[in-house]
């Protein structure tokens, strides 16, 4: 079949929506799709002498666990929306962590870890790479760059944050931490989950590497796992070949697909997102039944100057709120929502809510809010910013009474 194929931009060249559509997609050669299909197999054609190929490369598809059709067209276009050299693409957000963690860290290094990060760091520095690998970690408010400055050693080998803070909401100055972590050779590293581009792209500020759960907003529909770490060539490489090749963390053809698919809209999804985000914050903040909300945006945010330069676009799509009342209470507050879905995960289309309680030994690391009343952790969705008052609202006079 012949098919005559208008010439494809170089996406570099395009805007942040044009990037997000033609990135990472070619006409198939041999179907003439138009769009990247899946590729399910194993395992790729060898040339006629494959004697000298390296079995561990990663540019080309050779066996799907070192690079496959769909994860190198997702890398791709994860490197560009990202502004990066390369990336790699990843089983999930944890597996894409500990890829940079396993490759990056060995014994006797010193990390500093933000203490208002995602659970499975603080597991990971307290109960595993420590006692298994004599990793030292230093846990830190990173928000607070006396205490990183304090925190440093010249054993620090990384310092690793998230942009904006799952599930506190603080908000990261990577130019000011990038700068203090190379000052003693270490890597900064950022999870950019809570943020991804357009709102931020951390390389742009000065970090080595960023990492997504690709599971949350750059899939965006809540249908399919998986992680990525973008940065320069050298940095990825390694990555690539001591946690994907060597160590077996790879992305399944289709979930790369389905994540490919779904960043289509990511640009678009973003603004909505922060958008109804904001609208929804301010609503929360104005009603006495709540006792805090936690969002970048609103003025009471201790990083609200510094979100505002770092995000221009706005302030997220999520926030940390809890009413006024008991953990019964908050538990009946959600049990009244209708629309929106009680459940972990965030950055889905759908809005998503979760009771933390204040127990832990994390928690006792947050502002005092959060270990007062406990928090709810919510994800803004796409519906109606109308409905979505409309929601809280009703389930705020069904708990009030
Ligand atoms: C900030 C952050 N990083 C990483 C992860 C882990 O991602 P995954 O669930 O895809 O492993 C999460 C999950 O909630 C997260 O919120």
């Amino acid at each position: 079949m012949t098919v005559s194929r208008p010439d494809k931009h170089d996406p570099v060249t395009l805007g942040e929506l044009s990037r997000a559509v033609h990135a990472g997609n070619t006409v198939d050669e041999g179907s003439g799709a138009i769009r990247t299909p899946i590729v399910l197999a194993n395992s790729y054609a060898l040339p006629d002498d494959p004697s000298t190929i390296s079995w561990s490369g990663t540019d080309v598809p050779l066996y799907t666990r070192n690079s496959g059709t769909n994860q190198l067209a997702l890398q791709s276009k994860l490197a560009l929306l990202e502004g990066a050299e390369d990336a790699v693409a990843l089983a999930s957000g944890v597996a894409a962590l500990h890829a940079v963690f396993f490759t990056f860290l060995k014994a006797g290094d010193h990390v500093v870890v933000t203490d208002q990060g995602y659970e499975a760091i603080y597991k990971l520095f307290t109960d595993l790479l420590p006692v298994k690998f004599g990793i030292e970690a230093t846990f830190v408010d990173t928000s607070d760059l006396d205490a990183v400055r304090a925190a440093l050693r010249p054993t620090t080998v990384l310092v690793h944050t998230e942009s904006i803070a799952n599930p506190t909401t603080r908000v990261a100055d990577i130019r000011a931490l990038a700068d203090l972590a190379h000052g003693v050779g270490a890597l900064l590293t950022v999870d950019g989950t809570f943020a991804p581009p357009p709102l931020l792209r951390p390389l742009d500020h000065g970090a080595d590497l960023v990492v997504h759960s690709l599971t949350k907003y750059i899939n965006g529909h809540g249908d399919a796992m998986g992680g990525s770490v973008a940065g320069s060539r050298e940095l990825i490489q390694r990555i690539k070949n001591e946690a994907m090749v060597d160590a077996g963390g790879v992305i399944s053809p289709f979930n790369a697909w389905l994540i490919n698919r779904g960043s289509v809209t990511l640009p678009l999804r973003i603004r909505q997102h922060v958008a109804t985000a904001q609208v929804l914050a301010e609503f929360l903040d104005a009603d006495s039944r709540v006792a805090f909300v936690a969002y970048p945006g609103l003025p009471s945010h201790p990083q609200h100057d510094l979100a505002g330069t770092l995000l221009p676009l706005g302030a997220g799509g999520m926030m940390a709120f809890a009413v006024e009342g008991d953990a019964d209470t908050q538990n009946r507050f959600v049990s009244n929502l209708k629309l929106i879905t009680s459940a972990v995960s965030l950055g889905h289309d759908e809005s998503l809510i979760v009771h933390v309680g204040t127990s832990g030994p994390r928690v006792a690391r947050y502002p005092e809010v959060f270990r007062t009343y406990g928090h709810l952790r919510f994800s803004v969705g796409l519906e109606d910013a109308d409905d979505l008052i409309a929601d809280l609202s009703a389930a705020l006079d069904a708990t009030f009474g």
